[in-house]
């Protein structure tokens, strides 16, 4: 039996199946590794299941050259070094598909919520301070009517775009290139802008964008500048693609409205100012976290690990070449 290494905890079951095809360790105890300990954990492994939180780097890899597959359990992978990987001859694969649904309904219970002040208001409830019904008591944005602004239309940002039709929003979407005609129909008519045009008219602005080298803060001080005053930001894509200092100064100085976020620069030790914000609603990176779905993943990274030492081209290998 192969040696796999089996880097976060996972749901038990799923360990279980693993354990019938290799000589799995597991790192039930959920314990955070870093380079230098993954590089060592590695030793003698032909196969290891990651999260987005393992920095699998060239050095890792180089220390390990006896591997064959890093199965990453997210959507994303710039956790990995990819070109590394190939260069190496390590497959990399993730776990597309099973999480569009289940993350476009959290991208909007953020917009919702940042919108609409729905924490805010009720930490004010929770700690006492509602006395008396007030006309102007945490007045926010429409979210019905208003235009949709998404940057970054892969599969999630579409599934994001479908569910716009019944708050009858108009959507602009930018990406590195235009959709077919039938998925911007299928996407509530969504139509394609430049990002200028994106940032200065959209009244709420979607990050659903890979983050790499060419998209890192992608929204900074000059982008926020472009952005309403009245505009909500809401990111669920990855830390690193929006300036994290940047975006609290708009936020202090009301450049804009409010924020929701769900991932950051530096997770889980962001930045402390975003604490000192009243307009800004915080998430501990769960856009993806429903029981089906992350079950689904899991399943999904293993199903690719098992494919992947048998010889078979594992469904979501990221670099076939
Ligand atoms: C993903 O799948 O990329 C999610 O962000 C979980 O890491």
């Amino acid at each position: 039996m192969e040696k796999t290494f089996i880097a976060r905890a996972i749901f038990p079951d799923v360990l279980e199946l693993l354990a019938q095809h290799f000589d799995i360790e597991a790192n039930q105890e959920d314990r955070i590794y870093s380079e230098a300990d993954l590089a060592q954990k590695l030793r003698g492994k032909a196969a290891v299941l990651t999260t987005a939180s393992e920095i699998m780097s060239a050095a890792v890899m180089r220390a390990n050259p006896q591997l064959k597959a890093i199965c990453n359990m997210a959507v994303g992978y710039n956790n990995i070094d990819l070109g590394a990987a190939t260069e190496a001859g390590i497959m990399v694969t993730n776990t597309p598909d099973v999480l569009n649904e289940t993350t476009a309904d959290f991208g909007w219970a953020l917009l919702m919520a940042t919108a609409r002040r729905v924490t805010e208001s009720e930490h004010w409830l929770r700690a006492g301070h509602w006395k008396k019904w007030r006309y102007d008591a945490f007045l926010g944005a429409d979210v019905h009517g208003s235009t949709l602004g998404i940057i970054g239309m892969g599969r999630i940002g579409q599934a994001i775009a479908r569910r716009s039709m019944g708050f009858n929003m108009r959507v602009l979407y930018h990406n590195r290139s235009r959709l077919a005609p039938e998925l911007e129909q299928a996407a509530n008519q969504a139509r394609y802008a430049s990002r200028e045009e994106l940032l200065s008219t959209a009244d709420h602005i979607m990050l659903v964008l890979p983050h790499s080298a060419a998209s890192h803060h992608t929204i900074g001080a000059p982008e926020l500048a472009q952005m309403k005053r009245s505009a909500t930001l809401v990111n669920i894509a990855r830390g690193g693609i929006v300036n994290d200092a940047a975006l609290i100064e708009a936020l202090r100085t009301g450049q804009i409205a409010a924020a929701g976020l769900d991932v950051f620069e530096n997770e889980p030790h962001f930045n402390p100012g975003f604490l000192t914000l009243s307009n800004v609603v915080l998430t501990p990176h769960i856009a993806s976290a429903s029981e089906p779905t992350r079950r689904a993943m899991a399943e999904c990274a293993a199903a690719n690990m098992m494919a992947a030492l048998k010889g078979q081209r594992p469904p979501n290998l990221l670099n076939p070449q």
